[in-house]
């Protein structure tokens, strides 16, 4: 078995994913805004890359019973319900809706990983529960680090390498690539303080800045919430052994 990090989603097409087990990592938030949702009874996440797709499925799909959500530059776009930030995603508010979701990185992240054979979800607040799955099903594995506009991101190369670390914790003899090594090096580093790692962290700073400070901690939670989102079909729904 085998796990290897990619520092960006762009340093591979979507064709790379074909018949692999991929793990989608978007800290600050999309992915920890994912896991809240499924956590609190959404439907289903539908990730779309692009805005324009975002409204037009809206219109037309889902019988009504859809949220329009995400963010551009942080922020909440206009027309959408909801922006980017996971303590919104109350129960009262997504039980039983389908969420589609648009955000810069994020999302766009999980659509090109959309041929993977398994593609699976995770933050820092479902960690634990996917590395004992990964381990379960015994493939190797691509983690993506979502990453900033193209660009390396130190808070998702560190929940990369918490995963990793986790993954070995229950299984010693995993071969990793060297940026699963740098990744698990980072962690080391860096991983003991979540919430403190996500403040000095580049779009940590910019959260602040636009006032989503309180978005930090509800990211910065270990394991909180032990789902698994799985994507099938343009659809990210609660995983079931079926
Ligand atoms: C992203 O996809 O880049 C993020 O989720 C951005 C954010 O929420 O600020």
């Amino acid at each position: 078995m085998k796990a290897n990090v990619l520092l960006s989603p762009n340093n591979v097409d979507e064709l790379y994913f074909t018949g692999k087990t991929t793990v989608v990592i978007d800290v600050l938030r999309a992915t920890s805004v994912i896991v809240q949702a499924l956590n609190n009874g959404a439907k289903e996440i539908i990730p779309v890359g692009s805005i324009d797709f975002a409204m037009k499925i809206s219109v037309n799909a889902h019988g009504g019973q859809t949220l329009l959500c995400g963010e551009r530059n942080t922020k909440m776009i206009d027309g959408f319900d909801l922006g980017n930030s996971p303590q919104n995603f109350v129960k009262g508010l997504v039980h039983g809706k389908s969420i589609i979701l648009f955000t810069t990185n994020g999302s766009k992240a999980i659509v090109k990983a959309k041929y993977s054979d398994k593609l699976f979800i995770t933050s820092f607040n479902n960690l634990t529960v996917i590395a004992e799955h990964l381990i379960d099903l015994g493939n190797d594995v691509e983690i993506i680090a979502a990453g900033s506009n193209g660009m390396f991101c130190i808070e998702d190369t560190i929940c990369a390498g918490a995963l990793i670390q986790t993954m070995k914790s229950l299984k010693e003899d995993i071969e990793i690539s060297d940026a699963g090594w740098a990744s698990l090096v980072l962690n080391d580093q860096f991983g003991s303080d979540i919430a403190k790692m996500l403040r000095e962290s580049e779009h940590g700073k910019i959260l602040i800045e636009n006032g989503f400070e309180e978005d930090i901690s509800y990211c910065a939670q270990r394991d909180n919430m032990p789902i698994i989102p799985f994507y099938k079909g343009g659809e990210i729904k609660l995983f079931k052994n079926d």
